[in-house]
């Protein structure tokens, strides 16, 4: 999985970002490409291209995009000349996407290139774009009939990817009559995350966790994605998303795979992702009678956030004022095979929740106290193993010390791992990542077609009683609160409590 950084770079590449005018090009992709170029890590000889209906000349588009670098790279000073030498390999087409004739220069512009080059290059096509219009551009660049050989021509397509079982079906359907599986790249970007590629590094680098990795030892686990921001402005996607469906079906089944998932006999792309998706498909998939046992959701209301006063979601530009879409879902999932058998897997996500905090915890089963006295064990707590995503980036594993002093008394202490403190270079963005993996035609991080599909039809009995039974509560939660009630009852009535991580992330 990890690049061999040091002897190889990418081939020569020409990429061609479709929304290259919108927000992610601008906030995520262009910053993340220049942090490539500064490290050393964008091919010798390569071309980006953004496309869009605004109407820029080259070097418009290069100030708005260098604005982006300004507010949003990971990298406040850059080495002086780096920008206006990497600015000359970007471009501006502007073209409507649907007129096939607004193609036609992509040809021309592939052409040139590698006569200049003087070599075949790789061509990557980027759709950060409306869902809906992926089929319309891929089947254009298709009729293209660009002749590149399989290896040479990848199509990256943004989430989400597809809006229920069954359009992501047609979609991965009508891509792969057009491009092989191995073309096709579809981002999930969590799986960018250095912290989570970490996740594989823990659990199959050291032999201490994998033998206690299981139902005989682990009582539960649980995932939060929680965040401090509202939906910004998105409320246009929000309405036909919800909580359950750009978070859940993606990024937090994805890292309940890492979690749960089998150990690889190589980092071959496909060896990682069938281990994968031999999790999503041994996900118990929930009865639709019994889907308000296993899931809640919730919207939030008006309130105080960090001292801002905030609107309710129904309030929020290009949302429906009745509207029954979730901000937070809680799910327990369990995982029915062996290692798992009985182990409740409890994930929650949300907007304008308490903390931003992206954290996984494997709470271990109690061991017995019976040596101890009574007193020793009044502060007994079982171990846990917790892995903080972000903001923090650490791992912790709580166990039992004695107090200093004449008695036998415990407490519970942790050990601590800070990627910050321990690793001084910086961590990459997740889409530095991503797009590194996707110049050098190496899928593993990618989603795979089957675990899109197995991960719609895992969620799908949910959808569809919530869709069924619109919420007569909503909304349910404050900003600033971890959610509604309804999310602590579900854990509560297993006799267990959602874990955060104490105030400073410390205890
Ligand atoms: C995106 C969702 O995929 O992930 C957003 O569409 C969400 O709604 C974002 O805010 C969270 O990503 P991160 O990396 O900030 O945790």
């Amino acid at each position: 999985m990890q690049k061999e950084l040091d002897t190889k770079k990418p081939n020569a590449t020409i990429l061609f970002i479709f929304g290259g005018s919108g927000d992610l090009n601008q906030r995520k992709l262009t910053p993340a490409l220049f942090n490539l170029s500064i490290d050393g890590l964008m091919p010798e000889k390569f071309a980006i291209i953004g496309t869009g209906r605004t109407d820029y000349s080259n070097d418009k588009f290069r100030s708005h995009l260098y604005k982006g670098i300004e507010e949003f790279s990971r990298r406040k000073e850059n080495p002086p000349g780096s920008w206006e030498d990497f600015s000359q390999h970007i471009s501006y087409l502007r073209m409507d996407v649907d007129q096939p004739a607004s193609y036609e220069p992509i040809k021309k512009m592939i052409t040139d290139c590698e006569a200049s080059w003087d070599v075949k290059a790789d061509v990557i096509f980027y759709l950060a774009v409306a869902p809906q219009l992926v089929p319309e551009i891929t089947t254009n660049i298709h009729n293209l009939k660009l002749h590149k050989p399989k290896d040479k021509l990848r199509i990256v397509v943004e989430k989400p990817f597809g809006h229920d079982l069954k359009s992501a079906q047609e979609l991965n359907k009508l891509l792969t009559n057009m491009y092989d599986e191995c073309q096709i790249y579809r981002i999930d970007h969590y799986l960018g995350k250095d912290t989570v590629q970490n996740i594989l590094a823990l659990r199959f680098a050291n032999a201490l966790f994998e033998p206690i990795w299981n139902s005989n030892y682990i009582d539960h686990v649980q995932i939060t994605a929680s965040e401090t921001v509202g939906v910004e402005g998105r409320g246009g996607y929000y309405e036909q998303s919800g909580a359950l469906r750009d978070m859940v079906q993606n990024h937090i089944l994805q890292l309940m795979c890492m979690v749960a998932m089998e150990a690889p006999v190589s980092f071959e792309a496909d060896e990682i992702r069938n281990k994968k998706s031999d999790v999503l498909n041994a996900l118990r998939k929930i009865k639709k009678e019994d889907v308000q046992k296993y899931a809640v959701r919730g919207q939030y209301s008006a309130g105080w956030m960090q001292g801002v006063e905030e609107k309710a979601y129904r309030e929020e530009k290009g949302v429906n004022a009745n509207s029954a879409v979730e901000t937070f879902a809680a799910v327990k999932f369990y995982v029915d095979n062996w290692r798992w058998q009985g182990v409740p897997f409890y994930v929650r996500t949300g907007k304008f929740l308490k903390e931003k905090t992206t954290l996984i915890t494997i709470q271990f089963k109690e061991g017995p106290k019976y040596a101890f006295p009574p007193e020793a064990s009044e502060t007994w707590r079982s171990n846990r193993l917790t892995i903080s995503i972000q903001p923090e980036m650490d791992i912790r594993l709580r166990f039992q010390a004695k107090r200093p002093g004449q008695t036998m008394s415990l407490n519970p202490v942790n050990m601590v791992f800070s990627y910050h403190d321990t690793f001084h270079e910086p961590q990459p963005e997740a889409y530095e990542t991503l797009l590194l993996d996707a110049m050098m035609g190496n899928p593993t991080q990618y989603m795979r077609s089957d675990q899109v599909e197995i991960a719609w039809k895992v969620i799908e009995p949910i959808l569809d009683a919530w869709e069924k039974r619109p919420p007569d509560n909503f909304p349910n939660y404050a900003p600033g609160s971890w959610g509604p009630e309804d999310a602590e009852a579900l854990i509560a009535k297993d006799g267990r409590t959602w874990i955060t991580l104490p105030p400073n992330g410390k205890g």
